[in-house]
């Protein structure tokens, strides 16, 4: 670790790797070995290698976001552990079946126990909400009254059963996306795999599909794979987050460990726009780089960990006699961790501001001067 990123915390951490292997080893719902997926050249596009040497274990019954960027590559990711797409190298096991070598009858077979949720719902518009729920039941084979019973069943369990006859056009996104969630499970998949499944939804909505997804993993027992670019996701409802950028994990571990100590910059990023780390637009506007005359130095304080940080500004101007103002506060509790920002505002020139870094450095708070306000 190094000095920028030990924060004020106590106690060492414990190893991330360790406790995420502990956990899956005993029985893993997936696994991924040295797997690689290589899309091939195509006219005049090159060929473009989406995914490399993955390598990593999904525990059963765990609820596990996997996030990265744009072009990550984890609709590829998904695509594989459905077996709709085969790796270049390497192998995926779900459930203890080789899912990259099956193919046909038994690959259908496979699938039926894996769910699916989408970002667009992907339902049929000529279908009511119990006809697209009825769909995979019907390809399965199940007779007329059972289908019935099953989508009464699976309508009440996402919450919807007065929607039964309405066509997706008559329904919000939510709505929409229950139906897709109890289309995903109407065959009692082990695993539910969600691609951005709550990207086109506004937070209210997304904060009860999410809530939703988690009585799912807790009633049901049914392993979540939650593919996201959205940290407030993972948080919400993940207990293990994987992070993946250009085709790589780059960093894995315990939500709460990733969020009080990211190591990867890709992670950081993601940590700074999910915790609001990032200067208020009022602030900004008003930030300059050259000191003026009579102004203030704008030092911003990540605070991670078990050290609140609520207490810094009265330290500050106790120990160090300066009168700081505080411009900004985001900190969020995670896991039983602080988590968040502060931006001060030091007046009295250089000197203050250097004694202010030197002070909150020396106190291992992770801190960086951002510029000058007038
Ligand atoms: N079927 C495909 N053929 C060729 N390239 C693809 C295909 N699917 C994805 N890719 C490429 O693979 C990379 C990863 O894509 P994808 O898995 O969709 O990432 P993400 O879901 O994280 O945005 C991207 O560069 C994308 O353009
Ligand atoms: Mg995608």
């Amino acid at each position: 670790m190094n000095a920028h990123s030990s924060l004020a915390v106590a106690e060492p951490i414990r190893p991330v790797e360790a406790v995420v292997t502990e956990a899956a080893v005993a029985a893993p719902m997936v696994r991924f070995e040295s797997l690689s997926k290589t899309y091939p050249a195509y006219r005049d596009k090159p060929a473009v290698a989406a995914l490399k040497e993955i390598d990593f274990a999904i525990a059963r019954g765990s609820i596990t976001g996997v996030i990265g960027r744009s072009g990550a590559g984890k609709s590829s990711l998904v695509r594989l552990i459905n077996g709709l797409e085969k790796p270049s190298t390497g192998r995926v096991i779900v459930d203890g079946r080789e899912i990259s070598a099956l193919s046909g009858q038994q690959l259908r077979l496979a699938q039926r126990s894996i769910g699916m949720i989408f970002q667009h719902f992907n339902l049929l518009s000529s279908r009511t909400a119990a006809d697209n729920i009825a769909l995979p039941l019907e390809i399965a084979g199940w007779s007329k009254a059972d289908i019935r019973t099953r989508v009464a069943e699976l309508l009440d369990l996402v919450d919807i059963a007065d929607k039964h006859d309405r066509y997706p056009s008559e329904l919000s996104g939510g709505q929409k996306q229950r139906i897709g969630i109890a289309r995903a499970l109407a065959t009692r998949p082990d695993v539910l795999l969600s691609d951005e499944a709550t990207s086109a939804l506004d937070p209210q909505t997304t904060r009860a599909i999410l809530d939703l997804l988690a009585n799912i993993n807790r009633e049901l027992g049914v392993t979540i794979i939650l593919i996201t670019h959205e940290m407030s996701v993972v948080r919400q409802l993940a207990k293990e987050v994987v992070v993946i950028d250009d085709g790589r994990v780059v960093e894995r571990g315990h939500v709460a460990d990733i969020f009080t100590h990211p190591r990867h910059p890709t992670t950081q990023t993601f940590l700074a726009e999910a915790l609001g780390d990032a200067v208020p637009v009022s602030l900004a506007s008003r930030l300059v780089q050259a000191p003026t005359a009579i102004g203030q130095s704008v030092i911003r304080v990540q605070v991670r960990g078990t050290d609140a940080g609520d207490t810094l500004v009265a330290r500050l101007a106790r120990e160090l006699s300066i009168d700081v103002a505080l411009l900004s506060a985001r900190i969020d509790e995670i896991g039983g961790q602080h988590v968040g920002s502060l931006i001060l505002g030091i007046p009295g020139g250089e000197a203050a501001a250097r004694q202010t870094l030197a002070y909150l450095t020396q106190h291992r708070f992770a801190a960086e001067r951002l510029g000058y306000v007038a």
